[in-house]
């Protein structure tokens, strides 16, 4: 069976139909899901019943897996730890990672590559997730701050729920990246975690990194993922920033996640 895409948003965002994904996949099925990410950022691939062990060995054919820190709302879904039970129950308020934008696990080096999430039970409407190209917000600026972006390098910062007190991760990123298959440049860096821009202080980096959030998040550089029970979405955490909507009240939502890293930490 041959994946089939339909864009969601002529640059960012596909629906995939193609073979099931549990098992072990083909290296060319691999490939292609490579090939399909690297043109549409984002992959909405309905119908995969993933356990959770096939979502773990799914995710680590494209990388090493990401040891999550545990946070409210959120458990281990296996003793691995690094497949994340992402849960709002129908008394629960917040929605993990639904603060502000951002792109997972970017206070590492290496970073993240793909997070990989599979729905378990909705609400009957809502608890959508909005992702946006960075490759598109990147292409929109204009050249004179382009120039002023291209030699800054951020500083991505963790010390939340699951972190010894006083300990912090911290990793260092240059603010423009290059897609290594297309040759797009992207911008990487998200309100979440980037404290500061390498030699200024948080206060002076503030607002530039305030207008880039506001920038970024533009519909014209989105597409809204809507779930469906099994439906597997597969997002490159280099060139998107999502944003998991939490417009529902009183229903649950539960879906298991994995992150692929770059390389070993
Ligand atoms: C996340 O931020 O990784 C969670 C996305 C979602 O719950 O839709």
């Amino acid at each position: 069976m041959t994946f089939k895409a339909v864009p969601l948003t002529p640059s960012i965002g596909a629906v995939v139909k193609g073979p099931y994904l549990g098992g072990v996949p083909s290296e060319t099925t691999i490939e292609k899901l490579r090939e399909l990410l690297a043109q549409h950022l984002v992959l909405a691939l309905p119908n995969q019943a993933l356990t959770i062990d096939e979502l773990e060995s799914l995710a680590g054919r494209f990388g090493p897996l990401f040891l999550h820190h545990a946070d409210e709302g959120v458990l281990y879904a296996n003793e691995n730890k690094t497949v994340l039970e992402m849960r709002k129950e129908p008394d629960g308020t917040r929605l993990f990672g639904g603060s502000d934008w951002h792109a997972d696990v970017t206070f590492r080096r290496p970073e993240a590559y793909l997070s990989f999430l599979r729905a378990e039970i909705l609400p009957d409407c809502g608890g959508d997730t909005a992702f946006a190209s960075t490759i598109l917000a990147w292409q929109s600026l204009t050249p004179a701050m382009q120039t002023l972006l291209r030699p800054l390098h951020a500083v991505h910062s963790y010390n939340g729920p699951g972190m010894p007190d006083h300990e912090t991760e911290t990793a260092v990123h240059p603010v423009v990246r290059i897609h290594p298959d297309t040759g797009e440049e992207g911008l990487y860096i998200n309100k979440m975690f980037a404290t500061r821009f390498e030699g200024m202080s948080a206060t002076e980096s503030r607002p530039l990194i305030e207008f880039l959030d506001r920038h970024m998040s533009q519909p014209q550089f989105t597409c809204r993922i809507s779930w469906q029970p099994n439906q597997l979405t597969i997002w490159d955490n280099r060139f998107t920033l999502h944003y998991p909507i939490n417009d529902f009240v009183g229903q649950r939502r539960l879906l298991y996640r994995c992150t692929a890293m770059l390389g070993p930490a």
